[in-house]
């Protein structure tokens, strides 16, 4: 495997001969953004996803979107970097738990956030995205009963600002949870007037503090028109690499863990990906996602729906 400049060509030149396409999640390394052909959140790279004409399409991100890319375009080679790129939230939910849950509670559709298997999505209705959820439940009548996992602090997050309440998984992201309100709270006290910008992953006790909530682009947006000099982010601190190119002159400063920075909050399934590892899948084709395509037709239906309620 080559390193340094000539890394970053070998990758280049196996992109124009595979004729390959590489998306990237704001959670993965600068080099990794860097060298992408498009950097998004997950519901722009869904749309990416089913929009590219390239054979192949190298994710760089975790496996639940690589699924989410193969299960839209099932006609070009997905492959991932590190197929053990997995996800707490996902893992927080097996499928035959969740169909239990399901059959517990018949008269409730399922709200599912894309943080799941491809066998979750098949048995959800509806699947959103953190930039798509408010959209999706605001077209959902009043007296439908809804179960939305698996992350209960998105959940918790819409049903409080909906006033609605919601049957909620008990899934959470390691990431997001692990954001200490002390330590935000001292942070706060060195940045007076600094805002606030966090995911909605994080949990109430963070969320309480923000002065935007949203998904990674909203956070970029909100990070392009905040008045001052210095924002404080709740979310995967990678994303800040796009904060930082955008607008130089301004801080960014990521949300402390309970040992006072912000390492402790790096998405570990993301950091399995590395430039190396982006090399080999392009030159082997593999890890490559492979998937039943009756349980992928299942799938569709609810991702199809997200699609069509986003727009
Ligand atoms: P978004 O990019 O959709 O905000 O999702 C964040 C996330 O945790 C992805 O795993
Ligand atoms: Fe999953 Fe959290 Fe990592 Fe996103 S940041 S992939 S939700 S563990």
């Amino acid at each position: 495997v080559p390193s340094g400049e000539a890394l970053h060509a070998e990758i280049n030149r196996l992109k124009k001969t595979r004729n390959a396409v590489i998306l990237a999640h704001y959670y993965q390394t600068p080099d990794i953004q860097d060298i992408a052909d498009f950097v998004g959140d997950s519901l722009e790279l869904s749309r990416k996803a089913a929009e590219t004409d390239a054979d192949v399409i190298l994710f760089c991100g975790v496996k639940f979107m690589a699924e989410t890319a193969k299960i839209l375009s099932p006609e070009k080679t997905v492959i991932l970097p590190d197929m053990d790129a997995g996800c707490s939230l996902e893992d927080s939910c097996p499928p035959e738990k969740f169909k239990a849950f399901r059959e517990a509670n018949p008269d409730h559709i399922a709200l599912t956030y894309i943080n799941c298997s491809t066998e979750v999505k098949a048995l959800s209705d509806i699947i959103v995205t953190s930039s798509s959820a408010e959209t999706i439940l605001s077209q959902i009548p009043e007296d439908q009963k809804i179960i939305f996992g698996p992350d209960r602090h998105l959940g918790g997050w819409l049903s409080r600002n909906f006033n609605r309440e919601m049957l909620l998984w008990p899934g959470v992201c390691v990431v997001h949870e692990a954001f200490s309100e002390t330590e935000l709270l001292k942070l706060k006290e060195q940045h007076p007037g600094a805002p606030v910008a966090a995911h909605p992953e994080c949990p109430p006790a963070i969320v309480d503090h923000a002065d935007y909530v949203g998904s990674t682009s909203g956070i970029l947006k909100f990070a392009q028109s905040f008045e001052g000099d210095t924002l404080i982010v709740a979310t995967e601190p990678h994303i800040m690499h796009q904060m930082e190119k955008a607008l130089p002159e301004k801080t960014f400063i990521g949300a402390p863990g309970a040992d006072g920075n912000c390492n402790c909050n790096i998405c570990p399934y993301m950091a399995l990906n590395t430039m190396e590892k982006m090399y080999t899948a392009l030159r082997d084709l593999e890890p490559r996602i492979e998937m039943d395509e009756e349980l992928r037709l299942q799938a569709k239906k609810s991702l199809d729906r997200m699609l069509e309620m986003a727009s």
